[in-house]
């Protein structure tokens, strides 16, 4: 039995503090019992310390990724049962990052990354926008070592859910696309000044710590995708407000498109 036969699919979600991670799963579980339930609402949520695995149904009518190979004839097509998963919650504080999060993803059943975004806090001037690209930028960075390291084959993809699109404030989704990539170059650049300036002896690895590569080429998420098959999608939709809900559905394709 392989990797991917064994384990529950899990899913590992990420996030700076306050992007919604805790609400959407909540919003997930609700669906979990409830599919047909759009406008599920999320309930109120605390402040998350400590990781939390949680057991998830994928409703039946979303298209599951290792269906594009079996024959129209299958008879697992036709069995419309719920699919299990599982999510880890994770803490978005700064403090708690590498060892609470970044951790889970040497984790063997992980089928993919779910980055949470307040797509209201991405204007250039606001300073969480820096915060979340450093993070994403650590993110994507530990999947390149991953994938690096060479000790598993399998591709980890990630889905940035750019939510509260809801709120008047928020970027839209083509926008949080480009901003975060703007911003993440920057992280880039002054993380490698830094590297380089501990000395020309660390050449060695230079590459691999640098996100994307050494290259010259600017960051982009398309880069990722061509040098480390990791593919990177943004899909908007809000959690809580008054547009709960939306975008929910095609977040749950794309964990259905990694299953
Ligand atoms: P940490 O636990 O600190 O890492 O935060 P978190 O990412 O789990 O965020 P949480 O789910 O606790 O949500 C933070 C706040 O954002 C809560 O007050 C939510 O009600 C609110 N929120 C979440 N999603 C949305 C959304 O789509 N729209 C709006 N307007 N508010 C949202």
């Amino acid at each position: 039995q392989t990797a991917r036969t064994k384990f529950t699919p899990t899913f590992l979600l990420l996030g700076p503090s306050g992007a919604g991670k805790t609400s959407l799963v909540s919003l997930l579980q609700k669906r979990s019992s409830n599919p047909d339930d759009d406008e599920a609402d999320a309930a109120n949520t605390r402040i998350s310390q400590v990781s939390s695995a949680v057991s998830l149904l994928l409703p039946p009518s979303v298209p599951l990724g290792s269906n594009k190979y079996r024959s129209e004839n299958d008879a697992s097509l036709k069995d419309k049962h719920p699919i299990p998963y599982s999510m880890i919650d994770t803490p978005g504080h700064g403090k708690l990052r590498a060892e609470a999060a970044l951790s889970h993803i040497q984790n063997p059943a992980l089928r993919g990354v779910i980055f949470v975004v307040d797509s209201s806090t991405l204007a250039p001037e606001d300073s969480a926008s820096r915060d979340t690209a450093v993070y994403l930028h650590d993110t994507l960075l530990a999947l390149q070592r991953r994938k690096s390291g060479a000790k598993t084959k399998t591709q980890i993809p990630v889905l940035i859910a750019a939510n509260k699109q809801d709120l008047f404030t928020a970027l839209p989704t083509g926008a949080v696309r480009e901003r975060l990539q703007v911003e993440i170059e920057r992280v880039r650049v002054s993380k490698s000044k830094g590297l380089s300036a501990v000395g020309e002896e660390s050449g060695a690895d230079a590459e691999e710590d640098v996100l994307g590569g050494g290259g010259e080429e600017k960051f982009s998420f398309k880069l990722m995708a061509e040098e480390y098959e990791i593919s990177i999608d943004v899909v908007g939709g809000a959690v809580k407000g008054e547009e709960a809900g939306k975008g929910v559905k095609r977040w749950e394709e794309w964990i259905g498109s990694c299953i």
